[in-house]
């Protein structure tokens, strides 16, 4: 019988800089070695002594790792001959490669005949950005999140009642944060609710994942913008629905262009509090022809306000869901944008007689976000500490705001940057002529962030154009970002 070569064991690496223990990597080796046939079925290996002197480790580490094959039965030690690999493993079995690099040429099981009907419609979400700067969309400004307030509140949930905030929870959410949140609703859209009508999801994403769980049976018609956003768009694609895509213009979801497309509908989705992307406030005729509609169809409608804590003039106008009277309007919420999204944190807030459906869904579920997170929410909320966060956050995005308008004139003739009244991103429209994806790929080479119009668009629109963020960015981040793109080969031959 052979012993194994000290070739192959000179083929053994070991990182000592790793945060993977030496014997840990040691044991991945061998098992590695073991499967991939490099040491064959009944081969001895050599003794631990040998071993940990060629490989300059302690002897203890060797053992641990020999003892760890034992235990999963690849190496079988007898007493007096030595260790070897087990008869078991006649077959050498290759070492796979890591699955990303197979991904494709995995056969795909037969996936529901809703997922596929939905296939390619589905949008990725994946380009939801996680680094900040010019003109990123979809994040708040990270650098003036108020961490020590944060740390505190964490450290004494850390410390506190244990099975209030390790153990499952609420299934649909914590009642402290439920209690804030409806609170600071009233204070904020006006919205009248008790605590039981609001129910907290793992961001706003899955609060549109319930409602379409609860609502929507395949073939169902749902309203959606065109241009709007792909997420809730996702959603209800996922339940089967079939997506109508209805204009928006300057007032809001074209009430009449929906009814002349499909009058009979079972979900209607807005952003009147600012439309994603377009950004204008849906207007008070519009609402109530929307929530008309909805009534006349039975419909229900989604209000989702994913940035409304921020505008810079006048208060907002009233939420959907205040002035609803036919109990329709879910309205969605999300800590995405006025804390931070890595919380995974939103909720909704349901009619009355909608709450009894949902309860039966969470208490079914019960896998909403951590009621650690939750509870330290709430008690940001309770001490006060979000109203200022959102105060000052309205002063800075104001601010960030005022400053690209002011460089964007610099880009007159190329990119029409419109007014918006809040958020943290507005619209440029592209002058006549001018590809998005072409434009795009050019701020892409100068490390610039630019999301594209037709990223929205459920259908093709005539326009074209970019949606700017300025929340994430600093001022000098969004003057140097307006540079850039004067100096894109494509919009500089259009400036005036
Ligand atoms: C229209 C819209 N709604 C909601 C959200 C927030 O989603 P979530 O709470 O899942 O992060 C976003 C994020 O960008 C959005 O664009």
């Amino acid at each position: 019988m052979k012993t194994v070569a000290g070739a192959l064991l000179s083929s053994i690496r070991l990182d000592r800089t790793s945060r993977v223990s030496v014997s840990v990597q040691l044991y991945q080796a061998l098992r590695d070695l073991i499967l991939s046939g490099g040491v064959g079925a009944g081969q001895r290996i050599p003794a631990t002594r040998t071993l940990a002197k060629e490989l300059a480790v302690s002897r203890t580490t060797v053992i641990d790792a020999v003892d760890r094959l034992v235990a999963e039965g690849m190496l079988v030690s007898r007493v007096g001959s030595g260790t070897f690999v087990s008869d078991t493993l006649q077959a050498p079995r290759a070492v796979p490669e890591p699955v990303a690099a197979r991904r494709a040429d995995l056969p795909e099981p037969r996936l529901s005949y809703t997922i596929r009907h939905a296939g390619k419609s589905l949008a990725p979400r994946s380009w939801l950005p996680h680094r900040t700067g010019a003109f990123v969309t979809a994040l708040p400004a990270l650098d003036a999140f108020p961490v020590a307030h944060w740390a505190r509140i964490s450290a004494r949930h850390m410390r506190g009642d244990r099975d209030m905030v390790m153990g499952y929870g609420e299934p649909k959410g914590f009642s402290p944060l439920r209690r804030s949140i409806a609170m600071h609703l009233k204070a904020l859209k006006g919205i009248e609710c008790d605590p039981e009508q609001v129910f907290i999801t793992a961001g706003a994403q899955q609060a549109f994942a319930h409602i379409g769980h609860l609502f929507l049976n395949p073939g169902d018609r749902v309203w959606m913008e065109n241009p709007g956003a792909s997420g809730a768009r996702n959603a209800f694609l996922s339940e089967g629905a079939e997506l109508i895509p209805v204009d928006v213009d300057g007032e809001g979801l074209v009430v009449e262009d929906a009814l002349r497309k499909a009058p009979h509908f079972r979900l209607a989705f807005v952003t009147p509090s600012h439309q994603q992307p377009l950004g204008h406030v849906m207007s008070l005729a519009r609402r109530f022809a929307l929530l008309q509609a909805a009534d006349e169809a039975k419909a229900v409608v989604v209000e989702d306000d994913y940035d409304g804590e921020f505008y810079f003039g006048q208060a907002p106008q009233p939420a959907l869901h205040g002035i609803d009277a036919s109990g329709r309007v879910i309205f969605v919420g999300t800590f995405s944008k006025s804390l931070f999204p890595s919380l995974r944190l939103g909720f909704m807030v349901v009619p009355e007689r909608m709450i009894p459906g949902f309860d039966r869904l969470f208490a079914s579920w019960a896998s909403g976000p951590s009621t650690m997170v939750q509870a330290i929410v709430a008690d940001f909320m309770d001490e006060g500490h979000f109203a200022t966060h959102i105060r000052m956050m309205r002063r800075l995005y104001k601010a960030r705001y005022e400053v690209l308008m002011t460089e964007a004139q610099g880009l007159v003739g190329a990119l029409d940057v419109q007014p918006t009244s809040g958020g943290f991103h507005t619209m440029a429209h592209l002058a006549e002529g001018l590809d998005e994806a072409v434009v795009q790929e050019e701020a892409a080479e100068r490390g610039l962030t630019l999301t594209p119009l037709s990223r929205y668009c459920l259908a093709p629109i005539r326009a074209a154009g970019f949606a700017l963020g300025f929340g994430s960015a600093t001022p000098e981040e969004i003057s140097l970002g307006v540079d850039l793109l004067r100096e894109l080969p494509s919009l500089r031959a259009k400036l005036v």
